[in-house]
């Protein structure tokens, strides 16, 4: 029961939902990594607006959101050429394969997701069915381009075992290479960047208190008074320490968005206090997304351009996808044309 399959070099995939706004972790933690590793492996970048609808959203705010997802990536420095960036939606097989692998999935398993439970907790009695089958889309996401490896936060490390475990049991019945099995991708420097208000917790787009987040879209002045009311620990030093979690979050910012050192950032402080180090903090955010901004909103402000760009990833992407799903298909008996 073999088909040959190609021999591709690594494939790397990751995707970002399009709704709330994107955080400078995001960024940080996600999107800037993305671009070193684009030229470094085959890439697969998407927002991944089918999984938004998961939960209730605006036409029009989805719509504005995905645009802004995809100009942000561009801005970001991901390069079409170099890899293939697209829309969830606009690959059907995305929504195909996840019908097939929906039929391998456990309830049972897809009960014991961590996301599933949180969200569906905030669901009211209807919980929409997709919040359940969500890690089987996500599956499919993965497993149609054959790939290697996921960078994803740890939130999401259950979805990439269960994404394993699937790809595992449906290639003891249909073949060993029916799938490749992904590994999940913990980028070596990837910055963790931490809540301002709670500064124990990981930044987060849908925060309870928007003041804990830094978006990379909000204005120069809003960024400096989140910066400002950002919770410091009590003393006054400037130490590099676990136990000044507030502290060490904007040495970090620093150390992510300067390349120096945590020590040499500390060294700057001796005998000043948290407010300088709050003020340089903000000043050296405000220099780093004021330029990337203004990128954003030009790609923002050349429809055309973007329709192209995701047209031709949509192409790429596609092609890819169809061999993937035609193979399945093959295998599990559907007759084909
Ligand atoms: N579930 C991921 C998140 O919430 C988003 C996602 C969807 C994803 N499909 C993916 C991430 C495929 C990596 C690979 O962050």
């Amino acid at each position: 029961m073999t088909v040959e399959r190609p021999d591709h070099s690594q494939v790397m995939l990751s995707a970002i939902q399009p709704t709330n706004r994107i955080t400078l972790g995001n960024y940080l933690g996600a999107i800037r990594n993305w671009v070193k590793l684009q030229a470094q492996y085959q890439c697969y970048f998407f927002a991944v607006d089918l999984h938004a609808i998961t939960v209730r959203q605006d036409p029009k705010q989805l719509l504005e959101d995905t645009y802004t997802a995809i100009a942000t990536y561009l801005a970001s420095g991901i390069n079409p050429d170099e890899c293939v960036l697209f829309v969830q939606s606009h690959v059907a097989a995305h929504s195909q394969l996840a019908w097939v692998l929906n039929c391998f999935s456990y309830m049972g398993e897809l009960n014991r997701m961590t996301q599933y439970k949180d969200k569906s907790s905030k669901s009211g009695k209807n919980i929409p069915v997709g919040l359940f089958t969500y890690p089987a889309l996500m599956a499919a996401d993965i497993l149609l381009y054959d790939t290697n490896l996921v960078p994803v936060g740890a939130d999401q490390k259950q979805h990439i075992e269960l994404t394993r475990d699937i790809a595992l049991r449906m290639n003891s019945v249909y073949g060993d290479d029916t799938f490749v099995t992904p590994e999940p991708f913990i980028a070596p420097s990837g910055a963790r960047v931490m809540d301002l208000q709670n500064p124990t917790k990981k930044m987060s787009k849908s925060a309870e208190n928007e003041k804990g987040s830094l978006f990379l879209m909000d204005s120069p002045k809003q960024m400096q008074k989140k910066i400002k009311s950002s919770v410091t620990d009590s003393g006054s030093e400037v130490t590099y320490d676990d136990n000044k979690p507030g502290v060490k979050n904007l040495i970090d910012l620093q150390v992510a968005l300067t390349g120096r050192t945590a020590s040499e950032v500390v060294a700057d402080y001796q005998g000043k206090m948290y407010g300088h180090l709050k003020a340089d903090t903000a000043d050296i955010i405000v220099s780093e997304l004021e330029p990337l901004q203004k990128k954003v909103l030009q790609y923002l402000d050349d429809r055309g351009e973007l329709q192209r760009i995701l047209t031709k990833g949509a192409g790429a992407a596609a092609e890819k996808a169809a061999e993937t799903l035609k193979r399945v298909y093959d295998r599990i008996g559907f007759v084909g044309l």
